[in-house]
């Protein structure tokens, strides 16, 4: 499973970190960056991984930066995508299994510590999306976007739906 992860300079630090706990469980990851602590806008690199995500060329995503809130916004545009900002193993296991998220945004000032992200993200990939009651739920989500976008109307990500 490919694994697309990427931050802007707030979140930096704790995309590096990520990246070598990724490693550690043998993902293959590719990284859209950003590379330094250098100042970028964050819609470029959520735009850039959404992208990715929804052609499928990386199964989940992983987005980094100050709150986890803009990451998120700007993926969410990306027709198909389902995003989701995360702060605990709790969010993160059900942005997968109810919500059906491919990406979420963590929020590098409010998870702060390492090993807090690391098992948030291990529970975002470990869970999988339960189907039952929140297929229709999700079906609907994509309706709304196929209404005002002329985006998909099939009920998420091709390789999660049921
Ligand atoms: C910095 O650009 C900051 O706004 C960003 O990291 C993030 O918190 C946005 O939601």
């Amino acid at each position: 499973m490919v694994i697309g992860l990427g931050c802007d300079h707030r979140g930096f630090r704790l995309k590096e970190a990520l990246r070598k706990h990724l490693a550690e469980r043998e993902a293959s990851v590719h990284d859209f960056g950003t590379n330094s602590e250098q100042p970028v806008d964050y819609p470029i690199i959520a735009l850039r991984l959404a992208v990715a995500v929804s052609r499928c060329e990386a199964a989940r995503g992983i987005l980094v930066c100050g709150t986890g809130l803009g990451m998120a916004i700007a993926a969410n545009k990306v027709p198909g995508i389902q995003a989701a900002t995360v702060h605990d193993v709790h969010t993160a296991r059900l942005a997968r299994e109810r919500n059906d998220a491919h990406i979420i945004a963590i929020g590098a000032d409010v998870v702060k510590n390492e090993e807090n992200a690391v098992r948030i993200v291990a529970a975002f990939l470990d869970a999988r999306f339960q189907g039952g009651p929140s297929v229709a739920k999700i079906a609907r989500i994509a309706a709304i976007e196929h209404r005002f976008r002329g985006g998909r109307s099939t009920g998420g990500h091709p390789w999660t739906r049921p």
